[in-house]
Parts: structure tokens; C-alpha cells; sequence
């Protein structure tokens, strides 16, 4: 009996694990059997192998061949098993000397026609090889790049799979065939547009990004049409700091699975934005797809911004699903053969028009709607949601005056929100949280210490019924970053009264 091994990396969520992928040959009915509990996809896979290996003009064994994926209990998706599969069969074929594949791991769909295709996932599914001591990667020509991004991986990029078993060996003819273009899904991560200083005017709003930034706080502005909340608001990654090394190898992951990454400029490094549209359904936002899952906005947000604009034209559903990540920071995505994890830690930021017919607030025009319509509308958003939001802003239209003169730019006040983040660093260090907005309101109160009669403010909208106790807490957590902000140690108290204005959208309640 004849035998070829060969190694492949499966994911679940942006866990690799190493599959071993074993071909039998025995001298029976020629039949061709995939075991290891494939999933549809996998099952696929055997005509594509086996048209594949036609292809390269190697004979395809007229023996009962059986390929086993283990271990049998992980969940394998997707098509990148294609390649290991065919080179265990020509291993054990010994169309090449079949130990030089054994340690080498295959990633990589297979065309009918021989051609490499790339997949998705390639930089989580290379790093954990490397984890594994598996440092030798085969991976279709158009995934190298990415899959050289992992330290210690060394990688070979291939067009066919002739060209693989040409590398082992294999007296194949090379077939001249171009690269297939990666996989690469629309939109993904991108550079928001624009400058903090196209924003004149807006004293106000343009200080309550500059505070959710610092802080790391979730943001609402609500304001008439035409008041600069979407322009605000795109402007905000722009003023976080470059994402961490660890933070980068995350996010470039999600982003590799959700096949939005481009290798070119290398790892992820800035926060990711992403502003999904009110059309959206739950999967775009939570992640789903049959197959390997595909993170949805939420996750490719992670570490970054997600921006829903107009959020209470969002479907009810669509922001129901938003609660688990800003919970839990991660989304699960669950599938028959298992349930698959992706992070989504995320900095929300809503916008709303007042109402309606956008002229509740901040316009000096009268109102139209039917005060039912108006509540109605705005309670969409209310509730939990909203409940989580730390910094809450009206947004007047701008007046004509005020556009004229020159407004701060990105990189001025980015520098504030840096020398911010140095001073939470070091108060937060050797806690899991890094800024104001993460911290529980009971480790925030504790820390005020002997200042906690400044509390008298918020007490007063406790005790009047007008903020709730979670309200109290985002209070004191924005009095934190306001005092940050200006270089102070400690929040004064009319820091808990600037505070107090972000957080009730300037009514003081
Ligand atoms: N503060 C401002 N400074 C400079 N330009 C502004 C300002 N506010 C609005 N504009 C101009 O008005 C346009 C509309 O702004 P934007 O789309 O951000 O408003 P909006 O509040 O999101 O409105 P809508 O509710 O209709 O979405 C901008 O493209 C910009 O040209
Ligand atoms: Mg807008
Ligand atoms: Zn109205």
C-alpha cells in the first residue's frame, strides 16, 4: 500500500489549526474517498483534484484511493484543502519522492485546468503553521506577499499545481499561464477621507470627537441635514493612534478571512473605518456565508470605527445584532459544524437627524412632525444601545459666519488625543483596560478618591431620575478624559460639568 502525507492549516474563526492530510493507495476498485468530515465544499474538492492533476499530465492512480483529513473533529472550510489533497495523491502516486512534501504545508483552491487560485485567510492559516514549527508554506502565487508577512514563514508562491510538483521533483511539463488576481472583496479597509480642518465651526461637536477619540468612547451626534455630522464623523480614525504590533497582526487577519486585505502596503497598521449603509443586512454586519464565514462590518471594524450614519434608518434587527459585539468585543458566527469567533472591538459612532423631518433641534425652523413620529423614530436607536454611548452631541446647522477662518487639523489635535492616551497608559497599566472607556464605573468612582464630592453633579441627575446609574458612570468616565485632555491628574469639577454636556447632548440632564 502506498502513502503520501502532506500538511494543510484549517480555520475556525482566526484560529489555524494544523491539518494532516494523508493519501492510501490500495490496489482495489479505482475509487477516490475524502474522509475527515468534509464539509460540502470539501466534497467539491475531489473534482477539482482530481481534474487538477489531468491537467498537469501526470496520471491520476487507477487505484482505490482514500485521503484522510485529520483530526476528524475540527471543522474544515473553504477550499484551501484542494492542494494538500492533490499533492498527497501524487505523493503516494510517487510521481515525486513522496517525503519532500511531508512537512511542507499546502494552501491553495485548484481551477479544473491546473491553476492555482488563492483563498482567503492565508496570513492567520501561515502564522499558525509557524506556531506549529512548520515554517515551509506553499501558497498560490498571488497570496506570497501576504503570506510573507509572518515572521519566520518560509514561503514559495506557485501558478499550477505543476509548478508545485515540479518543485518536489515531478517530470511535469510547466504550463505558461498568467497569475490569478487575489480574491479581494469590495470596500474593506481604507483610509477615511478628509481633514478635522475642512470642519469650520462646530466648536462643540469637533471637542466631542476630539474627547471620544482620547477616551475611546462611543459617539452620537444628532443634528439637522447638512450640519457636518457625516463629515465629523469620517474624521474621526484619523485622529487615533497607529494600531500596536499585536493589534496589527489581528486586525490584518480579520481582514485576510474577510478577503479585504491588501497585502501591498504590508500589515494593517491604522483603525480601521467602516460606515456599512442602512441597507445592510444582519450577515454584512455580524459576518456570515456558507463555507468558511466571512467577518462582517462589525469585525472589520475591529480595533477601528464603525460609523452608522442615519442609524435610525437601520432595520431594528441590524441594530439588535450590535449588542453581543459591544458587549463581548467578538461576534460568533454559528455553523453547523461548529461556531466560528471573530473579534469585533469597536469604536460605534452613530449620527441622527433630531427627527423626521430633521429640524427638531438646531435649525430655528419649526418642526413638523407629529410628536409620536418624532419619538418614535429617535427610541429606534434608545435603550441599550444607546445606553452604551459615553459622549452624546447635538449638532447645529452651521451658520454662515462661521465658515469662514481656519479650523485645527487632523494632525494638531491628533497629538492632543495622543499625549491623552500616554496619560490613561500609564493610569490603567497592569489593568486589562488602555483608555477611560473601557473601565467599569465602579473601579472610576473608587478612583476619584478624596475629590468624590464632585460627584455632587452627577448625584444630582441620579437622585432628580434624570441620568441612570450606567449614566452616572459614563459621566464620570468622560470627566477622565476631559481632564486628560488638559494635561490635569485629576477631573475638576467643571470637568464633570463639561462632562455631564457631552453626555445629555448639551441639556444638562
Ligand atoms: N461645519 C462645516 N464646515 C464646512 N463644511 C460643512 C460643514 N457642515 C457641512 N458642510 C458642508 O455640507 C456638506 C454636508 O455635510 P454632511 O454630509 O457632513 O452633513 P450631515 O450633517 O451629515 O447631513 P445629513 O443629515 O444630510 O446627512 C458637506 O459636504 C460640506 O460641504
Ligand atoms: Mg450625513
Ligand atoms: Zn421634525
Amino acid at each position: 500500500m502506498a502513502l503520501g502525507r502532506t500538511r494543510a492549516v484549517g480555520l475556525v474563526g482566526l484560529s489555524g489549526h494544523v491539518v494532516e492530510v494523508e493519501a492510501h493507495l490500495a490496489s482495489a476498485l479505482p475509487a477516490f474517498v475524502l474522509v475527515g468530515l468534509p464539509d460540502a465544499s470539501l466534497a467539491e474538492a475531489r473534482d477539482r483534484v482530481r481534474a487538477a492533476v489531468g491537467s498537469t499530465g501526470l496520471t491520476w492512480p487507477n487505484r482505490r484511493i482514500t485521503v484522510n483529513l485529520s483530526p476528524a473533529a475540527l471543522p474544515k472550510a473553504g477550499p484551501a484543502f484542494d492542494l494538500a489533497v492533490a499533492v498527497s495523491v501524487l505523493a503516494a502516486s510517487e510521481a515525486f519522492e513522496p517525503d519532500r512534501a511531508a512537512r511542507v504545508v499546502h494552501l491553495g483552491e485548484l481551477g479544473l485546468d491546473g491553476r492555482l487560485r488563492p483563498v482567503r485567510g492565508v496570513l492567520p492559516a501561515v502564522a499558525a503553521a509557524v506556531a506549529a514549527g512548520l515554517r515551509d508554506v506553499v501558497v498560490p502565487e498571488a497570496d506570497a506577499a501576504e503570506a510573507a508577512l509572518v515572521p519566520g514563514a518560509r514561503v514559495v508562491g506557485c501558478r499550477t499545481l505543476a509548478h508545485v510538483a515540479h518543485r518536489y521533483g515531478a517530470a511535469v511539463l510547466l504550463p505558461d499561464v498568467p497569475v490569478a488576481p487575489p480574491v479581494r472583496a469590495a470596500g474593506g479597509h481604507r483610509r477615511p477621507p478628509g481633514d478635522l480642518a475642512d470642519v469650520l465651526g462646530q466648536a462643540e461637536a469637533r471637542g466631542a470627537v476630539e474627547v471620544a477619540a482620547a477616551g475611546g468612547h462611543h459617539l452620537l451626534l444628532v443634528g439637522p441635514p447638512g450640519a457636518g455630522k457625516t463629515m465629523l464623523a469620517s474624521r474621526l480614525p484619523g485622529l487615533l493612534p497607529d494600531l500596536d504590533e499585536a493589534e496589527a497582526v489581528e486586525v490584518t487577519a480579520v481582514h485576510s478571512v474577510a478577503g479585504t486585505f491588501d497585502p501591498e502596503g504590508g500589515l494593517l497598521r491604522r483603525p480601521p473605518y467602516e460606515d456599512p449603509h442602512h441597507t445592510a443586512t444582519p450577515a454584512s454586519i455580524i459576518g456570515g456565508g456558507s463555507g468558511q464565514p466571512r467577518p462582517g462590518a462589525a469585525s472589520r471594524a475591529h480595533r477601528g470605527v464603525l460609523f452608522l450614519d442615519e442609524a435610525p434608518e437601520f432595520p431594528t434587527a441590524v441594530l439588535q445584532t450590535l449588542r453581543q459585539p459591544l458587549e463581548h468585543g467578538e461576534v460568533v458566527v454559528h455553523r453547523a459544524a461548529g461556531a466560528a469567533r471573530y473579534p469585533a472591538r469597536f469604536q460605534l459612532v452613530l449620527a441622527a437627524n433630531p427627527c423626521p423631518c430633521g429640524r427638531a433641534i438646531g435649525t430655528g425652523l419649526a418642526c413638523s412632525c407629529r410628536s409620536l413620529e418624532r419619538r418614535r423614530y429617535f427610541g429606534k436607536i434608545s435603550g441599550p444601545l444607546l445606553d452604551r454611548v459615553d459622549v452624546q452631541v447635538e449638532v447645529p446647522a452651521v451658520r454662515r459666519a462661521e465658515l469662514v477662518g481656519a479650523a485645527e487639523s487632523t494632525a494638531t489635535v491628533a497629538a492632543r488625543v495622543a499625549l491623552a492616551r500616554a496619560a490613561q497608559a500609564a493610569r490603567w497599566a497592569g489593568t486589562p483596560w488602555r483608555v477611560n472607556g473601557e473601565v467599569p464605573g465602579r473601579v472610576l468612582r473608587e478612583r476619584l478618591g478624596p475629590d468624590a464630592d464632585l460627584l455632587d453633579l452627577v448625584d444630582q441627575g441620579v437622585d432628580r431620575g434624570t441620568l441612570t446609574l450606567r449614566g452616572a458612570d459614563r459621566v464620570l468616565r468622560l470627566a477622565w478624559t476631559v481632564a486628560d485632555l488638559a494635561g490635569r491628574a485629576a477631573p475638576t469639577r467643571d470637568d464633570v460639568g463639561r462632562a455631564v454636556a457631552l453626555r445629555t447632548r448639551g441639556q444638562g440632564t
